[in-house]
């Protein structure tokens, strides 16, 4: 049973608030391969609501772009709730088919890359995504030219888009995201490609878009310029939701960063903070005064621990001249001993 203060989303008790557009519950996902099994996302929790412009931080291989993919309903978690508000249900297990129906109406896409077609106009690449969506061509020409008058590119609206610069293809991706008056919008990177001035042309437009038609948007970036312009950052580190950020200090991240306990208590400490703490690596917690102390335990407490290396950090010291030597090698590096029983590792 949970408890009262962490209702989950399947609870028909609990009132959804009515600004939900998207949320995600204990994601997780491993891409699994023949070789290798990889970790990307380790019970990721997150509510996105209308009109927030929300911007994703993370290292690179965090598990950023793993993510905004599952909130499209572009790959499927391992585990977790995908719920998207205009079905009112967990998307994750539905058949890709019909994932994509209501995705067409719901969301719109921008990448790195405005992956616009090379023999279809301007006009007709806005044109697009609405065919699926069932509108009638001359509806769907009226609504292209609105946008691109939005994105102020109307004058090009005949051109092919190899025409174009980065920054005005981009606009171009993001009118053709909207053509179905989505109520999301994904972005991976969408500044990547260009340099700060179209960068900053590229975000008052997302802010404009934001303003008037109540649209949110997820931003997945690396950029700082980015960053700036949200109203709220999330950062992922290794997977884990590791903080957010309503008013972020880009310069320092450990003076906004708000941390979260998820649902199974668990609470991701920054490592910025953990190094600042003596050596142990454990501690007793408790509450005072409405705060949460952790004390480190004094160096006496050392419980036996195994810890497990890859090959790469494992080293073995010579038996005769001490030298440290890589764990593949069987011989010493510098004198020739034998550092292992032969079949031992
Ligand atoms: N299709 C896939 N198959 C196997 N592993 C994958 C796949 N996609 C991503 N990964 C792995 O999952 C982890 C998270 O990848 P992801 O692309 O989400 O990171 P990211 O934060 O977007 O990185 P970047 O900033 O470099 O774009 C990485 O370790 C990556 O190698
Ligand atoms: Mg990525």
């Amino acid at each position: 049973m949970k408890s009262e203060s962490t209702p989950t989303i399947y609870d028909p008790t609990v009132e959804l608030p009515e600004d939900l557009v998207l949320a995600l519950f204990n994601i997780y996902k491993i891409y699994r391969t023949s070789e290798v099994e990889t970790v990307a996302l380790r019970g990721v929790t997150l509510s996105l609501f209308k009109s927030e412009n929300v911007v994703c931080i993370g290292s690179s291989g965090s598990g950023k772009t793993t993510l905004l993919n599952i909130m499209g309903g572009l790959i499927k978690p391992t585990a977790g709730i995908v719920f998207w508000t205009p079905v009112a249900a967990d998307i994750s297990r539905f058949s890709d088919d019909l994932i994509t129906r209501i995705r067409n109406q719901f969301i719109g896409k921008v990448s790195q890359k405005s992956n616009l077609l090379p023999h279809l106009s301007v006009l007709k690449n806005v044109m697009l995504g609405g065919y699926i969506g069932g509108y009638s061509r001359s509806k769907l020409e009226k609504r292209a030219s609105e946008l691109l008058d939005r994105v102020e590119l109307q004058r090009y609206k005949h051109h092919n888009p190899r025409k174009l610069s980065g920054g005005e293809k981009q606009r171009v991706a993001i009118a053709a995201a909207l053509i179905n008056n989505p109520q999301i919008v994904l972005a991976d990177e969408p500044t990547g490609n260009v340099d700060f001035n179209t960068g900053e042309a590229i975000l008052d437009l997302i802010r404009e878009i934001n303003k008037d038609l109540e649209t949110s948007f997820f931003i997945v970036t690396h950029s700082k310029q980015v960053a700036s312009r949200a109203n709220r950052v999330i950062e992922i580190h290794d997977g884990i939701l590791a903080g957010q950020h309503e008013e972020v200090d880009l310069d320092n991240l450990n003076h906004s960063r708000i941390i979260t306990a998820d649902e199974q208590g668990r609470i991701l400490l920054p490592m910025e903070i953990i190094k600042q703490l003596p050596q142990s690596t454990y501690f007793r917690a408790s509450v005072k005064h409405d705060n949460i102390v952790l004390a480190p335990i004094s160096s006496d407490f050392s419980p036996k621990r195994v810890v497990f290396e890859t090959k790469e950090q494992r080293r073995i010291i010579c038996p005769i001249c001490k030298t440290e030597n890589p764990g593949k090698k069987i011989l010493c590096q510098k004198c020739g001993s034998l550092l292992r029983k032969a079949g031992r590792f």
